[in-house]
């Protein structure tokens, strides 16, 4: 803590408020008491320049494209570590020892089965729904089948019910993937890794043996440590407001999984593949840059742009490199990611992006490599939903063992009728 102060001057008096750092980045003016000394509140719809925690799980350095995890740069993690070592990492504050990976990787792949009743949940969707649709109503629905993990003051039942989201999610999402194609659902595999299980479950078919392509494996994994955590996001900041009332953990992930779904959020990686189809050729990516640019034209550019990353997304870079590894390795040539190519590079040339620092994100290339893999775009917000819960436990834990925690409740500047009288129908 240091003495440092901030003062605000209004109408000639001044608010004296503490400054409070951080172990890196940003310092906060702390104005926990500027309501109750002033009456007034600040404004901030966005939260543009509001800390709403405290937190020791991931540091992004927008203006010079940093991610870190526990300390740990995102592109060391996607390269040397894998998405259970990440699990703990994000969920324990510290790298794993061997002893203690196997036993997480022991307890998360022995949680992977869900309640049998569960799969009679699914059969009253539509064959033809969407993914999150189902994702948001079957993940809201586990609180009535583990009761015995919903007690969030006992710290033993808060770490079960981490442990059953995580290790349930990929069941859940491939059991959508497979209500949506109408074959049956494939239960999980002790023998297999977190993912080798994931694409077991989601492209086996009982016609025939299945066999986990390692390069598949390997390219998802890592897909799944990039999309792990991202600091306060809006899907993090709705799963941590869902906590603070006390909600149990299963109800608040799948709040979180209902703000994903935005597509200025994590729906954007579904957006972002159909856009680029829909430019099919390099030779269009002009007319669409213009369109993005044009204050008229409600067309943004999917995958581009982050509230936070006024330079390049450090996930979408080792997601391009993935790309064309994948591509190569499966001897695909998907045009899609010339188009994608020839988009960045006009678009990072040009006034209007290098100027409001619009850069690709983590969603510009992700698709093409669901796609070549054979996930449908439906299914890539459902991946992303996948691979956040592990942020979003880790999030929700330290939020409910915060001290300082209390419910969230905003205020507001009220600009609607003032006091006015009732007036019956027959005099309006
Ligand atoms: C994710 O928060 C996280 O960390 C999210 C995430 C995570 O891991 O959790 O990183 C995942 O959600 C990535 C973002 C995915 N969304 C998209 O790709 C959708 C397209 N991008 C945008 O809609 C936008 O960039 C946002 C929503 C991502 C960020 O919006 P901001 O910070 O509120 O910025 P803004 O909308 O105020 O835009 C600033 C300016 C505007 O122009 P002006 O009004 O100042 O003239 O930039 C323009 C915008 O019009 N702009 C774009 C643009 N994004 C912003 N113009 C064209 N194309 C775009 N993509």
């Amino acid at each position: 803590m240091t003495d440092k102060t901030a003062t605000l001057s209004v109408g000639g008096k001044d608010y004296e408020m503490p400054v409070l750092p951080g172990s890196v980045g940003p310092e906060v003016v702390d104005i926990r008491k500027f309501y109750g000394q002033s009456g007034m509140f600040t404004y901030d719809p966005g939260f543009t320049s509001t800390a709403s925690a405290q937190s020791a799980i991931t540091f992004i350095d927008g203006e010079e494209g940093i991610l870190l995890h526990r300390g740990y740069p995102i592109d060391q993690l996607a390269e040397k570590s894998t998405f259970m070592e990440v699990a703990y990492l994000l969920l324990h504050g510290d790298l794993p020892k061997k002893d203690e990976l196997d036993e997480f990787v022991h307890m998360i792949t022995y949680h992977t089965m869900v309640h049998e009743q569960l799969a009679h949940f699914f059969r009253g969707f539509r064959r033809d729904a969407h993914p999150m649709s189902i994702m948001t109503g079957v993940v809201g629905a586990l609180s009535a089948f583990y009761h015995d993990s919903t007690d969030i003051t006992d710290p033993q039942q808060r770490l079960i019910a981490s442990h059953r989201l995580i290790a349930k999610m990929p069941t859940i999402a491939a059991m959508a993937y497979k209500y949506s194609v109408g074959q049956p659902f494939v239960y999980p595999r002790n023998d297999l890794s977190y993912v080798g299980n994931f694409l077991r479950m989601t492209f086996s078919v009982p016609a025939e043996e299945y066999e986990v392509n390692p390069i598949l494996e390997r390219a998802m994994d890592r897909i799944f440590i990039l999309h792990a955590d991202h600091e306060q996001n809006a899907s993090t900041s709705t799963v941590r407001l869902a906590g603070s009332s006390g909600a149990n953990p299963f109800a608040c992930i799948a709040s979180g999984i209902a703000c994903l779904w935005g597509p200025a959020h994590g729906g954007a990686n579904e957006a972002a593949l159909n856009m680029l189809r829909e430019i099919g050729d390099a030779g269009n990516v002009k007319k669409y840059v213009d369109r993005a640019k044009d204050k008229n034209d409600p067309f943004r550019l999917m995958g581009f742009g982050h509230r936070v990353y006024k330079n390049y997304d450090p996930r979408a870079k080792v997601m391009q490199q993935t790309a064309q590894e994948v591509l190569d390795e499966l001897n695909i040539s998907d045009p899609v990611l010339d188009v994608a190519r020839e988009l960045e590079q006009i678009a990072l040339n040009d006034d209007y992006f290098i100027e409001k620092k619009l850069y690709p994100n983590v969603d510009f290339y992700s698709g093409v490599i669901l796609n070549a893999i054979g996930f449908p775009t439906e299914m890539f917000t459902a991946l992303f939903a996948l691979a956040r819960t592990t942020g979003w436990v880790a999030q929700w834990n330290e939020m409910i063992s915060d001290p300082e925690q209390k419910i969230g409740r905003p205020r507001q500047l009220y600009v609607g009728a003032t006091e006015r009288d009732y007036v019956p129908v027959d005099e309006r």
